[in-house]
């Protein structure tokens, strides 16, 4: 077809891409999924080991979900979602509120994660406004975390490097400590409750967090903190949002991520898996009362909406989704399978010395890198960035698997397959990772 020229690629700009890549036009360009395989144009085949980016839970090819979407376009393409509604939108609604946690019985649709999270915040504003307190507008959210691109959910954002070239960012967004290498989760979310105090409880209106956080790699939290976060988020009146853009839709085994650590937050956050990718979607669930109590204020609505929050198209797709997941059982193989991949990772840890730590659950897990964990040598901060930035694209292609090798904190490799992985994709999975990391460990990053 002869259509990667670099010519053909200077008519788009890649996301958080550097231009030396892009222009070069080495990068892959894909043109067919199917199950947990993607091929390119050149059709050479890859195990989609990130299945995209923490999305296609129910696997590529799927045209049950084609087909649904088509119907959808044929009887209503679009109406919006502010003085009237669809079916589609309440059917997926009724889907979605049956399977999250407590009373998180709402949910307002947006078309990513970035506009969930931003929904949150901007949820967390009107709501303490409406009950009288307008001072209730600080954020708290913590370090390494990443919550997305628009000003507001960038500025909790705790990654220094995306946050740089836009500062100065939105005033009152506060951070901690997350949990990596923590134990005592009470002792960590002590911090949460000190920044409150000391910042004044009636100017905080936001806690923010991920179950298992994402960024610093797969970060799960001790026992007792999201519970101790629900406590002090109670005490002082402040909402508690679980950002679960990557953790919902069975990635951890669980609907929701709030389920595995045992708390039902004021708001979650969604998006990725509730399509599979099929369509672009986010979503916030808010409980039940906090909405009625918004609705039944003086102000009386949410100030708040966009053209594409919940398109038919997409409602569709949402539905037949998750519909499809519940019924072919995506969420229990995850939980029979998970041991087994836990099993593998802890094989490859005793078989590479180069291996710091593994970390995560469900089917999603960092492997980090380090120089040697037997005499304790750490890569050089240059020796880091040479082997992810430069080496890494070109030994995870070879290896025929797309995995995110990924620099904040140790290099590590991020694993998040399709939830439809058998224990014979997991093997070769592992088998493409062994290799990975053989590579790294004959690299020349000294
Ligand atoms: C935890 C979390 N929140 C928010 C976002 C932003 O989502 P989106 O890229 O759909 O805007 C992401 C994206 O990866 C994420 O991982």
């Amino acid at each position: 077809m002869g259509i990667t020229t670099p010519d053909d690629l200077k008519h788009m700009v890649l996301h958080f891409t550097k231009g030396k890549a892009w222009r070069n036009a080495t990068m892959p360009i894909f043109v067919r999924g199917q199950g947990i395989y993607l091929w390119d144009e050149d059709g050479k085949r890859y195990l989609d080991g990130l299945a995209g980016l923490f999305v296609v839970q129910i696997g590529h090819g799927r045209t049950d979900i084609a087909h649904a979407a088509a119907k959808q376009i044929e009887e209503l393409a679009y109406t919006p979602s502010w003085a009237a509604t669809h079916p589609a939108a309440i059917e997926a609604s009724k889907l979605v509120t049956s399977l999250a946690p407590g009373d998180l019985d709402a949910v307002f649709w947006v078309s990513s994660g970035s506009e969930a999270v931003e929904s949150a915040i901007k949820f967390a504003r009107q709501y303490h406004a409406s009950q009288g307190n307008p001072a209730k507008t600080k954020v708290i959210s913590r370090n390494l975390a990443y919550h997305g691109t628009t000003m507001g959910a960038l500025s909790a954002t705790g990654l220094d490097n995306i946050r740089a070239p836009f500062e100065p960012l939105l005033p009152g967004f506060l951070k901690v400590d997350n949990t990596l290498g923590v134990t005592d989760g009470i002792a960590a979310a002590k911090q949460i409750e000190d920044l409150i105090l000391a910042e004044g409880p009636e100017t905080v209106g936001l806690v923010m967090a991920e179950p298992v956080q994402n960024g610093g790699g797969c970060i799960v939290p001790p026992g007792g903190y999201w519970p101790e976060l629900r406590r002090i988020c109670d005490k002082y009146n402040v909402l508690l949002l679980a950002d679960e853009v990557i953790n919902s839709f069975g990635r951890l085994g669980h609907w929701f991520g709030s389920e595995m650590v045992g708390v039902v937050p004021d708001m979650i956050s969604f998006a990725k898996g509730a399509t599979s990718g099929y369509a672009p979607v986010g979503g916030l669930l808010i409980r039940r009362q906090l909405v009625d109590d918004l609705l039944d204020s003086e102000v009386g609505t949410f100030t708040h909406g966009a053209t594409w929050g919940g398109h038919p198209v997409v409602m569709a797709i949402t539905m037949a989704n998750v519909t499809a997941m519940r019924d072919e059982g995506v969420l229990e193989n995850v939980q029979a399978n998970q041991g087994y991949f836990q099993d593998r990772l802890a094989a490859l840890t005793d078989a590479h010395d180069n291996i710091a730590e593994v970390r995560g659950t469900g089917y999603f897990y960092a492997v980090e890198m380090t120089g040697s964990r037997s005499s304790g040598d750490e890569l050089t901060e240059e020796g880091a960035a040479k082997l992810v930035n430069e080496l890494m694209p070109g030994i995870i292609s070879d290896a025929g698997v797309l995995l995110r090798a990924d620099l904040r904190g140790r290099p590590k490799l991020v694993l998040s397959p399709p939830l439809i992985c058998t224990r014979d994709d997991i093997d070769e999975l592992m088998e493409s990772v062994d290799q990975i990391i053989s590579r790294a460990a004959e690299a020349d990053i000294a």
